[in-house]
């Protein structure tokens, strides 16, 4: 079995290179579907997840060349095919946005139903809700969720709760429905910008992303067109993280400072220096750190994505911070590995309280998810000895050459492929 080796602890000291968002890219692939035309698109993180995508689109009949190491070029001129099969979709959640993207183009979806995941139940229910309110109707069969619509009407969309992926998928719809679909109550992520801004870049007509209303007046076709996807969130706040609890000093490079708020925000609370420049971010965490607590939320707020890395910046802190999970039911299965290493973390539901100023000791470990994965890392370059981390394929869905990128800055670090 894969797995990364670190030999802690270590002071991470230098700089690191974002790559482009993942949960941009992983909608704005299957946004293509809905261009008549070639997408050049830039800034791609090298991450399965990209590669699964591409394989679906592949199989569907289109043409994906890949011009340099961040660039594809997507032409989806020749898909006929309005369906994503298990053997494709269940190898990555987001295989959702097919949904809409399809609906669009061809009037008709069927897309097997995404498998459960390691934070609780991901239902679909609001995804479902938009597509029905333009027109469209949906049915679960046979694992497939199947949408057909014999044309797609713009309605007003109110959502019963903020949902990144409802959000995205009744724009990728309504771009292709007739009149002005006004969707309230939505996500506002940077990343649901940037597929508003690839769409318009296209020829899409979206206002208001970012905001709590979203209008998109459908347009008849869109064009080829360039872009370039923006930074990963995540990925900076993870290295923002890993720099906080190794007690390092990191540039942060290639980020957008406004979108890393929520938690430059907090570290500062916690006693990190943060410097912010045009497009990166200083991160000097030489000082003791405080205890703090967060509660996850829908951007602005603290984000659940960061929530794993975060409990480990907890655990260098003096005192005991308390974390609530916001968003998904189950998201602190990576604490039992923690409990392993050493940390002392009690659960009780959807609040974990987190002691601090213990040291960890390496341990074999697994990573549970994707962020729990980077929890693991992170832990295991604070921890005293040899930290094995399993079931790696979750952080190669979401991060691009992490051992690389965590060894030039001077951690022991190293890949070993079974
Ligand atoms: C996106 O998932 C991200 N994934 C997740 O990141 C992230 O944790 C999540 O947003 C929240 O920020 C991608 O962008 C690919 P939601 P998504 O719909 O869109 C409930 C990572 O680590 N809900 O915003 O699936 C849901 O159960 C991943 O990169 C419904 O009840 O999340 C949850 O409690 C993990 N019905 C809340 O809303 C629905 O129809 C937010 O989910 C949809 C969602």
């Amino acid at each position: 079995m894969d797995r990364i080796i670190i030999n802690g602890p270590c002071r991470l000291e230098g700089e690191v290179e974002i790559a482009g968002a993942k949960n941009a890219i992983v909608a704005i692939l299957p946004a293509a579907m809905l261009v008549d035309g070639i997408c050049r698109i830039e800034n791609v993180p090298q991450i399965s997840d990209v590669e699964n995508i591409c394989n679906i689109l592949i199989a569907m009949g289109a043409k994906v060349n890949r011009a340099d190491g961040k660039t594809l070029e997507v032409d989806c001129s020749g898909v006929r095919s309005s369906e994503v099969p298990y053997e494709y979709a269940r190898k990555f959640r987001a295989s959702y946005y097919f949904l809409g993207a399809l609906l669009g183009r061809f009037g008709k979806a069927t897309v097997a139903l995404p498998g459960g995941c390691h934070l609780g139940a991901r239902p679909i229910d609001q995804h479902i809700k938009a597509f029905e309110q333009l027109g469209a109707s949906v049915e679960i069969a046979h694992g497939n969720v199947e949408c057909y619509a014999e044309k797609l009407v713009a309605d007003g969309i109110y959502l019963d709760m903020v949902s990144v992926g409802a959000t995205i998928n009744a724009m990728l719809a309504a771009t292709k429905a007739e009149g002005l679909t006004v969707i309230e109550n939505v996500a506002k992520e940077p990343h649901i910008v940037d597929v508003a801004n690839f769409l318009n870049s296209m020829g899409a007509n979206i206002r208001g992303a970012g905001t709590d209303v979203i209008k998109v007046q459908g347009v008849g076709r869109l064009q080829g067109g360039t872009y370039a996807v923006i930074p990963d969130q995540i990925e900076a706040g993870t290295y923002m993280a890993a720099a906080a609890a190794t007690g390092g000093r990191v540039l942060v490079k290639n980020i957008i400072p406004k979108h890393m708020e929520c938690i430059t925000a907090k570290l500062e609370e916690m006693g990190v220096s943060i410097i912010e420049y045009d497009d990166s971010i200083l991160v000097d965490a030489t000082a003791p750190l405080k205890k703090a607590n967060i509660k996850t939320m829908p951007y602005p707020g603290f984000p659940t994505d960061m929530q794993p890395q975060m409990c480990t910046v907890m655990l260098r802190a003096e005192g005991t911070s308390k974390i609530n999970e916001g968003i998904w039911d189950s998201r602190f299965k990576y604490t039992e590995e923690l409990i392993r290493m050493g940390a002392e973390i009690a659960v009780a539901g959807k609040i974990a309280t987190v002691e601090g100023g213990r040291q960890l000791l390496g341990a074999p470990v697994r990573a549970c998810d994707l962020r729990a994965g980077a929890a693991m890392v992170i832990a295991g370059l604070m921890a005293k000895g040899t930290t094995t981390i399993e079931e790696i394929d979750h952080i190669r869905r979401g991060y691009e050459r992490i051992v690389e990128k965590f060894a030039s800055l001077g951690a022991d670090i190293r890949l070993v492929l079974d």
